[in-house]
Parts: structure tokens; C-alpha cells; sequence
């Protein structure tokens, strides 16, 4: 009989989490780890990096950290060719780079240039140029692959708030996920978003220390709490794996509901 957890098995498949060392990319990586996954976790910090990988050896896979800057072009080759180097191959890229909304918050008719240039850099850029070095390493290998952004659902939602730049960013990430998509296809490549909303991570710790914010996030969303890295897992593993050989150009909002109730 056909066991169809197997499906979800990630075994000799290697993974390249950019931003593997925040606060969702480690929690993914620990995710790609647990079902075979080798998995390679890029960053800025190597501190931050390598405890990533650390924990992820720790549960029984392989990892690597490479330090590296998402939003430097030479570094995005250097991440891609360093865990071929290691791995032999590359499958499954995961873009968990970005955030700082909360840092940037401007009315829409005066938002300065230089927070909007940072904040698409962030979340934007930072997307677009591992991708394109994962992607030609990808079609290079001639064994398809997997694409999986880390969007929001600010890239579909307005909000008063300040949020321009940011949700910019995200709904571009949309776009590109459908276009990349689109292009793809051919090589046997699959891109695909999740979208959450808060997910309880350390960058957005301190706003949900604020009980007054968090009774009104949580008001707002039907299952009624505040979303975890735990709740991202299922989402990802199918993205990832064989399971969702026939789904591409998707974006999956993991929101307790929020965005049903727009
Ligand atoms: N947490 C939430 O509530 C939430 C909700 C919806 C969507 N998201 C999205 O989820 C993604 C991850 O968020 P998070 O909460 O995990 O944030 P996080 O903890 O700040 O993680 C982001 C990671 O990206 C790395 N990074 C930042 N700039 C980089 C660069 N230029 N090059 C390489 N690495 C870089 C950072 O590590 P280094 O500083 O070491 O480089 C950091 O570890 C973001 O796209 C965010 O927009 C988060």
C-alpha cells in the first residue's frame, strides 16, 4: 500500500533558507530538517546563522551556514554555488528575508525615499536576487525545484498605518510569485507564497507586549489568537515537497481567517 507521508519526505533533497537565522526561517529549517532536508541557512549574522544550523544538526539533519548579504548579487551566487559545493545540489529555495514595517511607518502622501528604498530592499530585493541564483542552479541541475516567498497578508490588505513600503514590497512578492510561476514551469520548478499575518517571532515581540494591540490583532481574526512558526509548518512542508507537485502561483494566507472577513 502506498504510504503518502512520503510525500513529505524530503530525503537527499537540500534546502537554501535565506534568512534562516529569523525568527520563521529557523523554524522552517528545523521543519526541512525533521523530514530529510539538508539544509542550508543564509544570512548576515553568523552568529545568528550558524546557531540556526546548529539546532538543525541537532535534530539528526545535515546544515550549513553561509553568511551573506540578500541584497548583494555576489553574495546570492556565492550562497547558492557554496551549498552546491556541499550538497551536491540545490532544490528548494525559501525566501524568509524581510519585516520592518513597524520601523517605517509614513503617511502614504509624504513617505521619505530612503525608508522606502530600505524597506523594498528588505523585503523586495532581498527575494528577487537569491532566487535568481538558486533558479539558475535549478535549471542547471535538470531536476525542477521548489520556490517558496515569504509574503504577508499586507500584500493584499491595505491598512492605515503607515504601511506603504511594506505592503509594496508584498504585493509585488505576489505578483512575482505568479509570474516566476509562470516562467518557471517549464523547468519543473514551482513558486509558490505563504502569507501570514502576526506570527509571535521575536521581531514582533515587543508590539505584542502591548495587551492593548494584541486584544485588537487578535479581535480581528475569527480563530482568535495570534498565529506561531508551528502554525506555518504544514504550509511549508507541502510547498516543499512532492505533495504539491501540481500547485504553482499560489499564495496561501495563514491568518486564523483574517482575510475571510475582508
Ligand atoms: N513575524 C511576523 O509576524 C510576520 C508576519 C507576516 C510576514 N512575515 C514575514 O516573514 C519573513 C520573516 O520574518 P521574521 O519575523 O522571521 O523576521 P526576522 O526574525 O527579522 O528574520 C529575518 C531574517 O532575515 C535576515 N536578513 C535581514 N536582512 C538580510 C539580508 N540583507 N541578507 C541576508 N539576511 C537578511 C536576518 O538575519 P541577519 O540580520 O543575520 O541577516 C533575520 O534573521 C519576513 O519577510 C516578514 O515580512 C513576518
Amino acid at each position: 500500500m502506498t504510504d503518502h507521508r512520503d510525500l513529505f519526505r524530503l530525503d537527499d533533497r537540500v534546502a537554501l533558507i535565506v534568512g534562516g537565522g529569523g525568527g520563521i526561517g529557523s523554524a522552517m529549517a528545523e521543519a526541512l530538517g525533521g523530514v530529510g532536508a539538508s539544509v542550508s541557512i543564509a544570512g548576515r549574522s553568523a552568529e545568528r546563522a550558524e546557531a540556526a544550523a546548529a539546532r538543525v544538526r541537532e535534530a539528526g539533519a545535515q546544515s550549513l551556514a553561509v553568511v551573506a548579504d540578500a541584497n548583494n548579487p555576489v553574495d546570492c551566487e556565492r550562497m547558492v554555488a557554496e551549498t552546491v559545493d556541499r550538497f551536491g545540489r540545490l532544490d528548494i529555495i525559501l525566501n524568509a528575508v524581510g519585516g520592518g514595517a513597524g520601523t517605517a511607518l509614513h503617511a502614504a502622501e509624504q513617505y521619505p525615499t530612503g525608508e522606502w528604498d530600505r524597506i523594498v530592499d528588505l523585503n523586495l530585493t532581498s527575494t528577487v536576487l537569491p532566487t535568481q541564483a538558486a533558479v539558475k542552479a535549478m535549471i542547471a541541475g535538470k531536476r525542477g525545484g521548489r520556490v517558496l516567498n515569504v509574503s504577508s497578508v499586507r500584500g493584499q490588505l491595505g491598512i492605515d498605518a503607515g504601511y506603504s513600503a511594506y505592503v509594496a514590497a508584498k504585493g509585488a512578492i505576489n505578483a512575482l510569485t505568479r509570474q516566476w510561476a509562470t516562467e518557471w514551469a517549464k523547468y519543473g520548478i514551482t513558486v509558490n507564497a505563504i502569507s501570514p499575518t502576526f506570527v509571535d517571532t521575536p521581531q514582533v515581540a515587543t508590539l505584542l507586549q502591548d495587551a492593548e494591540f494584541k486584544a485588537k490583532i487578535v479581535s480581528r481574526i475569527p480563530l482568535r489568537r495570534i498565529g506561531t512558526t508551528a502554525d506555518l509548518v504544514g504550509a511549508v512542508l507541502l510547498f516543499c515537497s512532492d505533495a504539491s507537485s501540481f500547485i504553482t502561483g499560489q499564495i496561501l494566507t495563514i491568518d486564523g481567517g483574517l482575510t475571510a472577513t475582508q
